[in-house]
């Protein structure tokens, strides 16, 4: 059976204004060559977004994952929006374009990418999630909860096809390594490592062995591109996108939605040095403003039949995450007031601006001994 591959391809190629949103014509040029890829049948089927200053380019085909020629595809869409941009004048022009030439895959060129391989089940629901102004390790927490927290997912307690729970890959995003750890068995494990989330992230979600789903195919996928590692300096934040699939054995599509009812705690938001609520939003309210934020995340909803794309649905900007929005708001509102305190301002060492060298070279000499 041939199994369908379903991959987000994101780039930032140049902001509308500031930072704030994508262009329209960069979202038509997208849409444009993507239908000359389904055309020449490099694609099934594709959906463009954007999230913030992110094009978001969501494809289904069953090329596999890392297929040069998908990600060529992709590829060629960020050059011409980067061509396209740079005519506007629009902010950033090809910021994410870390690399000139095309050597088979995106991935460590700059954009970002989750991508899940699977064989498709009778009704296959998949929802692909897109954040702005934050970092893949945003996402340890909503996946966490959703596969692994039964006060989040009732499913892991009443449903006999979801008991056993799930494995998780987890990248060390520092030493370059990873490991898979079993839930609920090691979820203390889990947690002491994803918990410190600007070094741990969660790459990817498998079914455990002898369920009804095959072990070997992942159930969700979080881009883990780290710029800064790809270019050895900041060039922007590293605004993650992932993938999740829903229903029969894994959570139910409100149960892979619930965490973000929090609008939890993530780090980006203004010169990416900044810990603030993430607010879940629809398409049309993806623009970040309020200091460059707050930081966004925006879900679409598929369903999947024979690689094609049905939807999608803008599942968050149902009214139901008013809630979550106007409580996003209360802290950002608190957060602000912190102004350049911690834990506002991110850590020294995690900052992505900082003049604290420099500060500290002026300052050299006149820092007297302590009796
Ligand atoms: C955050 C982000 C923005 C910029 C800020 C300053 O990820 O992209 O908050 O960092 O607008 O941008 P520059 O330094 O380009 O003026
Ligand atoms: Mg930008
Ligand atoms: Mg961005």
């Amino acid at each position: 059976m041939v199994k369908t591959t379903v991959s987000i391809l994101k780039a930032d190629v140049g902001g509308f204004p500031g930072h704030a949103t994508v262009h329209p014509e960069l979202l038509r040029i997208a849409s444009e060559q993507l239908k000359e890829g389904q055309k020449s049948k490099k694609i099934v089927d594709f959906h463009v977004s954007h999230c913030g200053d992110d094009l978001e380019l969501i494809m289904s085909h069953t090329a596999g994952t890392d297929a040069k020629e998908v990600h060529k595809l992709a590829w060629d869409v960020f050059l011409a929006g980067t061509e396209k941009a740079t005519e506007l004048g629009l902010y950033g022009a090809g910021q994410d374009m870390l690399s000139d030439a095309f050597t088979g895959t995106v991935r460590g060129m700059g954009p970002g990418v989750a991508e899940m391989t699977f064989t498709e089940r009778k009704a296959e629901p998949v929802v692909a999630f897109m954040m702005d102004k934050t970092e893949p390790g945003a996402f340890n927490l909503p996946m966490y909860k959703a596969f692994a927290d039964p006060f989040n997912t009732a499913g892991l307690v009443i449903d006999p096809s979801m008991h056993y729970g799930f494995v998780f890959e987890v990248w060390d995003i520092d030493e370059h390594t990873f490991v898979n750890l079993n839930t609920p068995e090691e979820m203390h494990d889990l947690l002491c490592l994803i918990g410190a989330k600007s070094r741990f992230v969660i790459k990817r979600v498998f079914p455990k062995k002898g369920g009804k789903l095959p072990a070997d195919e992942p159930v969700a996928a979080v881009s883990t591109e780290k710029l800064y590692q790809i270019a050895g300096e900041y060039v922007g934040k590293d605004d993650p996108v992932a993938l999740a699939r829903a229903q029969s054995g894994l959570p139910a599509l409100g149960e892979l939605l619930e965490p973000y009812s929090l609008a939890h705690l993530v780090s980006g938001w203004m010169r990416g040095s900044h810990n603030g609520p993430l607010m879940p939003v629809g398409v049309a309210d993806a623009s970040c403003t309020r200091f460059d934020g707050p930081p966004r995340v925006v879900a679409l909803g598929f369903q999947v039949k024979n690689s094609k794309l049905a939807g999608p649905v803008d599942l968050f900007a149902d009214r139901a995450y008013d809630l979550a929005r106007s409580r996003a708001n209360d802290i950002a509102e608190y957060m602000r007031r912190h102004g350049p305190f911690e834990p506002h301002r991110l850590h020294l060492k995690e900052m992505e601006y900082t003049t604290y060298p420099k500060v500290m070279a002026e300052l050299k000499g006149r820092f007297k001994k302590l009796e």
